[in-house]
């Protein structure tokens, strides 16, 4: 199988820890270069400092926030100019919680800001090199409320939904140009999303945090919640020359929590 990425050149989004972090590592260990980019420069150092480096990969990371949409757009249309990004992972934090009955148009229009229109802007930025090369991979990071909504996460389902139907038209566009548009839906993972949806849920219940988190727990068929690096596995096979035929489709990676065929 084919999982070479040497001579590739990878932007990450939302990586300066959390699942973003740990698929910079295996596409770096796949042989891509990586660029990592979030909001916190010191932090994202420190993880292209521990990036696997040899056979001339050349790591960078860029600074920048995912909801100035105008402003991204330059700083990773100057990147594509400089060194084509031949893979992209479209990831950043997930919007608040709360019920969507209550939720405000500002909450939306953050959410959308962020998820959905950011990874339109990104992706603009990058296509034309993949176009150019015959060669592409972009990979969203979502979530499993893709095919089943979940509970007291109003906003979030909602925009997943419209990143998932936005996924799906781009992949069926690009197609033709040896470029896939693939998602990764993950499960509960151990990261500082899932510490602060624990602590959301203890506050609003009264129960404990370790109380919350055997909760979640118990609807995972594997019992546990998953590690960063196994829904970075599954990230950066997509990006593999082997998935060269996966388009368009939303990977769980959930340990069997959902329900659905
Ligand atoms: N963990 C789970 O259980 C789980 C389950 C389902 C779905 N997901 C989804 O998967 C995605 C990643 O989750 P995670 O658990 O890895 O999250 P995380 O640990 O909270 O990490 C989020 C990353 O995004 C970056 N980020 C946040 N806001 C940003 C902004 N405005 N601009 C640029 N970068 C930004 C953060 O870095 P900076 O702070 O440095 O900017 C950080 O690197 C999220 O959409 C999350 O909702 C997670």
């Amino acid at each position: 199988m084919d999982l070479d990425l040497s001579g590739k050149h990878a932007l990450v989004c939302g990586a300066s820890e959390g699942i973003g972090r740990a698929a910079a590592h295996e596409l770096a260990l796949l042989g891509a270069s990586v660029t990592v980019l979030a909001r916190r420069a010191e932090a994202l150092q420190a993880v292209v400092d521990a990036l696997p480096a040899r056979n001339g990969q050349r790591h960078g990371r860029i600074t920048a926030d995912v909801s100035q949409t105008n402003a991204l757009a330059d700083k990773v249309g100057a990147l594509a100019g400089e060194r084509r990004i031949d893979i992209l992972v479209n990831n950043t934090g997930g919007p608040p919680g709360g019920p969507v009955a209550s939720a405000t148009a500002d909450a939306f229009l953050q959410a959308f800001t962020r998820h959905l229109l950011a990874n339109q802007a990104l992706a603009q930025a990058v296509l034309p090199g993949m176009q150019a090369a015959g060669w592409g991979r972009i990979v969203n990071v979502v979530s499993t409320s893709v095919r089943e909504p979940i509970q007291g996460l109003g906003v979030s389902n909602t925009t997943r939904g419209a990143v998932a139907a936005w996924a799906k038209t781009l992949s069926r566009e690009v197609a033709s140009q040896g470029i896939t548009v693939n998602n990764v839906l993950p499960g509960f993972t151990e990261t500082g999303r899932i510490a602060q949806i624990v602590g959301d849920r203890a506050r609003n219940t009264g129960k404990s945090e370790q109380q919350v988190a055997d909760g979640m727990k118990a609807t995972v068929p594997a019992a546990r919640f998953a590690r960063p690096e196994e829904v970075a596995a599954a990230i950066a096979f997509l990006c593999s020359p082997a998935a060269g035929y996966i388009n368009g489709v939303s990977l769980a990676v959930d340990g069997g929590r959902m329900q659905s065929i």
